[in-house]
């Protein structure tokens, strides 16, 4: 049977069209895909390097600690509730992640924080404007830096500046931690989050900045550990994916999603939400010698409470503090503004950066 000619000249048209279309729409993916990559690379670009990386001791764990560019007080209170050569006697490091300083900062400068990075070389500067915008840039250049870095530690801690957490109990923590386990990613889950939609909020978000009703579960940015190999993969899918701009949802929420990757949950009474029961329970051991078990808090502002908190607990082990009776539970002791729903809130409410 003989095809007409007509026939045949209607395939071929078709089949070019066909062509053409692929052609288009892969080009369209490729120039999205370059589009992507070139803006999620901006986190891979550093103006300064920590010097003193002695990553080759194979460390235990690394501390990442998301600091603004200005909060010098800040990072002063963390070198001295745990001084480097302390971290360095249990193999623990620590960098301070900042960004450039912005146009409108006039409180510090760039000889500063070169000095302060002479001193004591833990900082690690990108090369992207500080920004509460940039949060996900400097979130990722933390994990990218201690997984490439420091590939042999056992964990990675990535922590607020702002926020207190005990030294002493998360190391045990953590060293009594199933070994060999190099896919961990553990915090505080948030569930069920949704975007702030009000125009008048700072952290208000538009459908094109993300287009869901919800936000899938993410883990606080305050405080959370993970494995080496975890950030690592985190930063390549990162590469792939549409960014997003509050730092933790993205991160730890929307690359995991895509990655498959299961979050766990600290223990309970592990975590406080509120600086005021941070306050009564640091004042409990002062002076009530109660032992304070809680690992974590809000630092409500008070640049050194780190340095006290972690130092009452030194205290208190030596003087041979009690446990809280059982009756006597912190949370309903301790009288606590209850109206300030911090963490339904989208959490980032909470960072404290001057602009
Ligand atoms: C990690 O450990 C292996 C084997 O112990 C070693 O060969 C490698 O150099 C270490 N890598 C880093 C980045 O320290
Ligand atoms: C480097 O770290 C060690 C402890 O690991 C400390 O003794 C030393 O002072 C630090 N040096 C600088 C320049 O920070
Ligand atoms: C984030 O950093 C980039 C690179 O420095 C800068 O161009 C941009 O303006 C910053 N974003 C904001 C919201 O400041
Ligand atoms: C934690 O405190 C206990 C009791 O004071 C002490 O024996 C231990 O060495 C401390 N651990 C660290 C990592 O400092
Ligand atoms: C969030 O969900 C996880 C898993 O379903 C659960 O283990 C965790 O307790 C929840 N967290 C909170 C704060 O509700
Ligand atoms: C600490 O307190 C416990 C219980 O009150 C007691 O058994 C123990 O002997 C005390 N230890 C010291 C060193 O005082």
């Amino acid at each position: 049977m003989k095809m007409p000619k007509k026939l045949v000249f209607l395939i071929i048209i078709a089949l070019i069209s066909l062509l053409i279309w692929i052609y288009h729409t892969s080009n369209f993916e490729y120039n999205s895909t370059v589009l992507i990559l070139k803006q999620n690379n901006y986190f891979r670009n550093t103006l300064i390097q920590p010097s003193n990386t002695s990553c080759n001791r194979n460390p235990f764990l690394v501390i990442i600690v998301t600091s603004y560019v200005g909060h010098v007080e800040l990072r002063s209170a963390h070198r001295k509730a745990m001084p480097p050569e302390y971290l360095s006697s249990l193999r623990v490091m620590r960098i301070f992640l900042l960004a450039k300083i912005p146009p409108n900062e006039r409180y510090i400068t760039q000889e500063a924080i070169s000095d302060e990075s002479n001193t004591f070389g833990d900082i690690l500067q990108g090369s992207f404007y500080e920004n509460y915008r940039n949060l996900t840039y400097k979130h990722l250049m933390g994990l990218e830096w201690a997984s490439t870095n420091c590939r042999n530690a056992s964990y990675i801690l990535k922590v607020d500046d702002d926020i207190v957490f005990n030294f002493n109990r998360t190391y045990h923590f953590l060293k009594k931690l199933p070994k060999g386990n190099r896919n961990l990613l553990m915090g505080y889950i948030l569930n069920n989050t949704v975007p702030r939609r009000n125009t008048e909020n700072k952290w208000f978000v538009t459908f094109e900045e993300y287009n869901r009703n919800i936000y899938p579960p993410y883990l606080s940015g305050w405080y959370y550990i993970i494995s080496p190999k975890i950030a690592s993969v985190i930063c390549e899918e990162a590469m792939y994916n549409t960014f997003f701009w509050i730092d933790d949802i993205f991160v730890t929420g929307l690359l995991t999603e895509s990655l498959g990757l299961k979050l766990k949950e600290l223990p309970k009474n592990y975590w406080l939400e509120y600086y005021e029961l941070l306050e009564c329970c640091l004042q409990d051991m002062i002076k009530k010698s109660i032992r304070c078990d809680y690992v974590v808090g809000p630092n409500g502002g008070r640049n050194n409470l780190i340095v006290e908190f972690n130092e009452a607990y030194r205290n208190c082990q030596t003087r041979n503090c009690t446990l809280r009776p059982k009756d006597h539970e912190l949370k309903t002791e301790c009288v606590v503004h209850k109206d300030r729903a911090i963490f339904s809130d989208g959490e980032a409410e909470v960072h404290n950066i001057n602009l």
